[in-house]
């Protein structure tokens, strides 16, 4: 049977790697579906995976803005069924513009995260993979505990309105008396871990019984676009392909059971508590 993988925001960095490492492990009948929201740059990536030595899959490029939930339904839907789901796209964020890029940010790496858990989870095939690259800032301890009750055991619902309450009072200039951290990207790696939880917990059991994972990763310090402003010192930092390899390896074992619906870094669960 000809299995399906696909990447979201897969033209460069820790997406690219991953799509490289799919298509490196993958069978010639199975293809990877590099997805990004740039035609140009999709097309490029792709050729360059597919012209790639290691490439052994097929590998198609496929233009996916995750922050457009109809498209993430659409593409679902045309698939059909899907056996790897790795969902990992992020917007540009700069430590000086976070007011300003923090919408379209928390559309990504948020309304992405919940589109796919939405379109993508109820097409994942028995024995799938479905994988959301969060962070280990992404552990409930992040927040201030006022703020904890609004993604500890709640739904995906609840974990949207969490983000979208959070959005406002980022808007309304309120976010910081109310305890939200400043650096956005800590908010929004807790809320993309809430939301795996959430969907986890509502189909841990017939997925275990499978053998299906649903999970979400922190792949460590990757040297990438995303991560250069926010640090100065990258001599620990991973290249994408190092930091891709962790994350395969767990695309690739057999289940753990205590796996599924945590966080996971390099093989280990990081408790969410
Ligand atoms: N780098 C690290 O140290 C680190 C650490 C922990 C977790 N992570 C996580 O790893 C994941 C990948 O990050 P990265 O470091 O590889 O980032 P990156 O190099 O900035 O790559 C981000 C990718 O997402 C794409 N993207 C942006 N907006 C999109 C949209 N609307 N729809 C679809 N794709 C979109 C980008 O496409 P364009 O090229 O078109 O912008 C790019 O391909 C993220 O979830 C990040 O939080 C990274």
């Amino acid at each position: 049977m000809t299995r399906i993988a696909l990447v979201t925001g897969a033209n460069q960095g820790l997406g690219f790697a991953l799509v490289r490492g799919l298509a490196a492990r993958l069978a010639p009948a199975d293809v990877v579906l590099l997805t990004g929201r740039d035609s140009r740059r999709v097309a490029a990536a792709a050729a360059r995976v597919a012209a790639d030595p290691a490439t052994r899959s097929r590998v198609e490029g496929r233009v996916l803005d995750v922050s457009d939930s109809a498209a993430v339904a659409a593409l679902a839907g045309d698939l059909g069924a899907v056996d790897i789901v790795l969902s990992n796209a992020i917007a540009p964020l700069d430590p000086d513009r976070q007011a300003e890029q923090a919408d379209v940010f928390l559309d990504v790496a948020n309304g992405g995260t919940h589109a796919v858990l939405r379109s993508f989870g109820p097409v994942l095939r028995p024995g799938g993979r479905l994988v959301v690259v969060a962070s280990s800032l992404g552990t409930l301890g992040h927040l201030p505990e006022a703020l904890r009750p609004r993604f500890d055991n709640v739904s995906l619902d609840d974990v949207e309105k969490a983000v979208e309450d959070w959005r406002s009072a980022i808007h309304d200039g309120t976010a910081r008396e109310q305890g939200w951290p400043e650096w956005i990207n800590v908010p929004s790696k807790v809320a993309q871990v809430a939301a795996v939880r959430a969907v986890a917990a509502g189909r841990r059991e017939a997925d275990i019984a499978d053998g299906t994972l649903v999970a979400a990763v922190c792949p460590g310090l990757v040297d990438t676009r995303a991560s250069r402003p926010w640090f100065s010192d990258f001599s620990q930092a991973q290249t994408p392909d190092q930091a891709a390899r962790a994350v395969l390896d767990l695309v690739f074992a057999d289940l753990d059971p205590a796996t599924y619906g945590e966080l996971v870094r390099f093989g280990r669960v990081l408790p969410w508590t």
